[in-house]
């Protein structure tokens, strides 16, 4: 299915149906200011665990990013639907940095190139509550024959579709945490710095990668479950969305949200066609390549 590119009478044409949006001025929501910084997290987006003046952890990821425009609105977004869908993720809050900050941590600094280092912007970044703490384990990853190990697995079905509607770019990462010396362990899902077609919300929308993930197995078509959760998407999305897109801050983007708004909302009434092209997609590449053990 081709997604064509939205002009902008035809965005306009697309919101008609839909309540306007009045943007959340984010000055005033409660913010946070850093107090600690424990140490950088893996990964591209350079993030930190910090402290913050709430006394909680908060792993946080700064703007401007080194992995593009867009990816704070992104992460933003993703949590309050992934959460308003029942999902378990993290939350999020606003967590302020100014020139005080910079100077007392400069090991915020991200590494841009070999020789460059940026520093976060004065303004608001985002903070995802952090997971951890002394009594728990965490990891970033599960052997697929570690699944009975797992609470539950009844999520990554609706995380597989969710993704193949956002247009999920990047491999869904999952982290894994239970009290310690406990046997069984839940997932959260994070990082959804690559959802809606990636940092630059990009048009190729739909060449979702989300299933390439470990433990989050292609369903069947014609699961009962799909369209049960297909239903629940459908009846929350566009509150969710609209919800969502007024309270990211404008500083997190760069290209038009109001045209990502009708592009997320054109592909929740394609989502059966979208879901079945993407089953077909990720089922068809593991037959011509190796498929791996437990996949369908
Ligand atoms: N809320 C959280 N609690 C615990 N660990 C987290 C949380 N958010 C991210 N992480 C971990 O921090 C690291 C970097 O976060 P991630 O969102 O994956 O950023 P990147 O885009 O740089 O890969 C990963 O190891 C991830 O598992
Ligand atoms: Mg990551």
């Amino acid at each position: 299915m081709y997604l064509p590119g939205l002009g902008s009478r035809e965005v306009t044409s697309r919101l008609e149906r839909y309540p306007c949006i009045h943007p959340v001025d984010p000055s005033c929501r409660q913010t946070l200011t850093v107090t600690t910084v424990v140490k950088k997290q893996p990964g591209g987006s350079q993030s930190c665990l910090v402290r913050c003046n709430d006394g909680k952890l908060y792993v946080l990821k700064m703007n401007p990013n080194p992995q593009g425009p867009n990816v704070l609105a992104n992460e933003a977004l993703g949590s309050m639907l992934i959460r308003g869908l029942g999902l378990p993720a993290p939350a999020w809050k606003p967590v302020v940095i100014n020139l005080k900050t910079v100077r007392l941590f400069p090991e915020l600094a991200m590494q841009t190139s070999a020789t460059e280092l940026s520093f976060p912007a004065c303004g608001i970044h985002f903070g995802s509550e952090y997971l951890g703490g002394p009594q728990y384990d965490l990891y970033n990853f599960m052997p697929k024959n570690h699944t009975h190990k797992l609470r539950s697995t009844a999520q990554f079905l609706p995380i597989f579709l969710f993704d193949t509607w956002a247009s999920h770019q990047d491999e869904r990462q999952c982290v894994y945490k239970r009290l310690r010396e406990a046997r069984l362990y839940d997932t959260f899902f994070v990082d959804n710095g690559h959802l809606f077609g990636g940092p630059t919300w990009s048009e190729v929308a739909g060449h979702s990668r989300a299933s390439c993930s470990g433990s989050i197995q292609t369903p069947l078509i014609g699961d009962p479950r799909i369209e049960q959760w297909l239903k629940l998407f459908e009846n929350r999305i566009p509150k969710l969305l609209h919800h969502a897109i007024a309270v990211v801050p404008g500083e997190w983007y760069r290209d038009d949200i109001y045209e990502l708004y009708a592009r997320l909302l054109w592909r929740l009434e394609s989502i059966r066609a979208l879901v079945e092209r993407e089953i077909l997609r990720t089922r068809s590449k593991f037959v011509t390549t190796s498929v791996p053990s437990g996949w369908v």
